[in-house]
C-alpha cells in the first residue's frame, strides 16, 4: 500500500545579496540574509507506488522528470539514508513564479528533503538536511532551513538569524527574466559601486526594526539587471509612491518585491501594477 506525505514549498527573497570573488570551481562565494515569504508550492510524495519514478506538475513549462531538483533531492536522500521508497511519485502544485529569484525549485527539493526526514524518523539534523540540499543546488540548503538566515560560501553556511516581527511583501514578477550564469558573468566585468552593509542589517534584524531593514535593502545585481530593463524602477517608483518602506530584486531576478507599513497599503500597490503586471503577490515572512 502507498502513502502520500505533504509538505508547504516557501519561497525566499534575498534582503541582501551581495556577490565576492569567483572561486576555482566557477562559481562566485556570496554573502546573503535570506528570508522565506509565504507564497508557496505545494509537493505531495506518494511512497512505494511499486511503478517507476514520476514527477508530475501543473504548470507545463515546469520539467516533469530526473532533472527537476526536487526529482534530485529525493534521489541525493535515498541514497544518503540507504533506504528505498519501492517507487515514488512527486507532485508538485506550482504557485511560486518562475525564472522570478524566488527560488521556486529550491523550495520544493527542500519540502521534499523535509518530508522524507521526518517521514523517516529524522535520520539527519537540520544542518546535515541542509548539507544534503548542497549537493541539489545553491538555495536548498536555506529553503531547508527556513526563517531569517545568513548565507555565505555558495549558499551552503548558514547562520540562522532572529525571527522578523510579521512584514507584509508585494511581490512583483515582470514579464522578462535573466540568466542566472550570464549575470554573474556581467558581474564579473563590472565595478561593483555599492554593496550591502551587512553589519547594519543584522543589527536590525536583532533589534526588529523594520524601518532599518528596509533602509538596508540591497542586491549588488540589482543595478545591472535594470540597465537591461529599465521597467523595474518603474515597478519600483510605483511601489515608493504608494508607501513602501523599502524595495529590491530578489535574486537574479526578474521579481521585485517591496517591505509594506501594513497589508491595506500592500492592496492598493497590488491593485495598481496589477493591469501591467498580474503575476503580484502579497505576501508575509514565515
Ligand atoms: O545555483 P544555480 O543553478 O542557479 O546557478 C546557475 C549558475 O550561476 C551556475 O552554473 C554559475 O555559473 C552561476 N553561479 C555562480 N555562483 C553562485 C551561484 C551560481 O557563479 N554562487
Amino acid at each position: 500500500m502507498s502513502i502520500t506525505l505533504r509538505e508547504g514549498a516557501f519561497a525566499k527573497i534575498n534582503l541582501t545579496l551581495d556577490v565576492l570573488d569567483r572561486r576555482a570551481d566557477g562559481y562566485h562565494d556570496i554573502r546573503s540574509v535570506l528570508q522565506t515569504i509565504s507564497i508557496r508550492d505545494v509537493v505531495e510524495l506518494e511512497l512505494g507506488t511499486g511503478q517507476p519514478w514520476a514527477l508530475t506538475c501543473d504548470k507545463e513549462d515546469i520539467p516533469q522528470d530526473n532533472t527537476n531538483l526536487a526529482w534530485r533531492a529525493a534521489e541525493v536522500f535515498f541514497r544518503t539514508a540507504k533506504k528505498d521508497p519501492q517507487g515514488l511519485t512527486i507532485r508538485i502544485t506550482k504557485r511560486i513564479p518562475a525564472q522570478a529569484g524566488l527560488g521556486g525549485g529550491s523550495a520544493d527539493a527542500a519540502a521534499v528533503l523535509r518530508a522524507l526526514n521526518r517521514h523517516y524518523e529524522y535520520p539527519f539534523s537540520v544542518y546535515a538536511l541542509a548539507e544534503l540540499g548542497a549537493e541539489v543546488g545553491s538555495d536548498v540548503p536555506f529553503c531547508t532551513l527556513g526563517g531569517t538566515a545568513l548565507a555565505e560560501g555558495r549558499g551552503e553556511r548558514l547562520r540562522k538569524l532572529p525571527d522578523l516581527p510579521e512584514t507584509v511583501f508585494v511581490v512583483c514578477k515582470p514579464d522578462f527574466s535573466v540568466s542566472t550564469p550570464e549575470l554573474y558573468r556581467r558581474l564579473d566585468e563590472t565595478a561593483i559601486a555599492k554593496r550591502p552593509d551587512h553589519k547594519a542589517m543584522e543589527a536590525a534584524i536583532a533589534k526588529g526594526d523594520l524601518g532599518a531593514v528596509a533602509e538596508n535593502l540591497w542586491n549588488v545585481f540589482e543595478p545591472v539587471v535594470t540597465e537591461e530593463h529599465l521597467e523595474l524602477n518603474y515597478i519600483k517608483s510605483l511601489m515608493n509612491s504608494y508607501g513602501a518602506m523599502g524595495f529590491a530584486m530578489t535574486g537574479s531576478g526578474s521579481a521585485v518585491y517591496a517591505m509594506m507599513p501594513s497589508f491595506e497599503y500592500a492592496a492598493v500597490v497590488c491593485a495598481m501594477l496589477k493591469e501591467n503586471y498580474p503575476q503580484i503577490f502579497i505576501a508575509k515572512n514565515v
